[in-house]
């Protein structure tokens, strides 16, 4: 696991070289990408990079990373419909260069073995885009998650409702989610973890040096040889 400390002002630029680099070196790359407010700034900065013809976005194929339970695409709180505001359109995606994990069908399991199953058929992810959960969660992979957890619905803890309150107001966060499983993430040939914010020191701290438990799903991170952090002052303390 390698860890980055970066100015908080240069997070977005320093997020979006990284991916680009990745890009240059496989165009085709599979990519999993988180929602969230932290990887926002570093998806603007990414669709910079392909307008000033910097970035190929043509071949890269992106998949959605969870998504709340029961609620359709035309919700703003979708999470397929976010992946596609902050990531699929502003990079020019076609259709077809994007899974969704579908959480609004009438059979969440098989939503999910579908996904799984085109995850594994398009040769896993070369890329985790993650940001870190107040409790350590990993898409929603929420504690307890064990590393060999696989792509399932889940009910969202209490903590999660209430820090997902800040997007859709206290009692108006679903329930249940959808989510890509650890065994899925922790396979990807690289994950980039992003993190900002002095709210995150707590977390982030369990996350590098804790105990390695299913108590902090993104503790599993420590064991993987293919682990970029990227952090702001805020998050890794001064
Ligand atoms: C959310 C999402 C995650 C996200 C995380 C951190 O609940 N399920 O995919 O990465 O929590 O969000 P943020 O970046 O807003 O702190």
């Amino acid at each position: 696991m390698q860890v980055l400390r970066v100015l908080n002002s240069s997070f977005n630029q320093h997020g979006a070289a990284l991916i680009a680099s990745l890009l240059r070196a496989k165009p085709n790359a599979n990519l999993v990408i988180a929602t969230g407010n932290t990887p926002m700034g570093v998806y603007d900065e990414l669709a910079k990079l392909k307008l000033q013809g910097e970035l190929d976005s043509s071949s890269l194929h992106a998949f959605q990373l969870d998504a709340y339970a029961d609620v359709p695409l035309s919700d703003p709180r979708s999470l397929q419909g976010w992946s596609r505001r902050s990531f699929v359109e502003p990079l020019g995606l076609a259709e077809k260069q994007f899974t969704p994990l579908i959480g609004y069908s009438d059979n969440h399991e098989r939503a999910c073995q579908s996904y799984h199953d085109a995850v594994i058929k398009a040769g896993g992810y070369d890329l985790a885009i993650l940001g870190l959960g107040p409790n350590g969660h990993l898409g929603f992979n929420e504690p307890p998650s064990s590393k060999t957890s696989t792509t399932r619905v889940i009910s969202l803890t209490e903590e999660s409702l209430i820090s997902n309150a800040v997007y859709w107001g206290r009692g108006n966060v679903p329930t249940q989610a959808l989510t890509a499983g650890m065994d899925l993430l922790l396979a990807a040939k690289q994950i980039l973890l992003l993190v900002t914010g002095k709210h995150k020191y707590e977390i982030l701290q369990k996350t590098l040096y804790g105990a390695i438990t299913p108590e902090v799903p993104s503790s599993y991170l420590q064991a993987s040889q293919h682990v970029m952090v990227l952090a702001d002052e805020a998050a890794l303390g001064s």
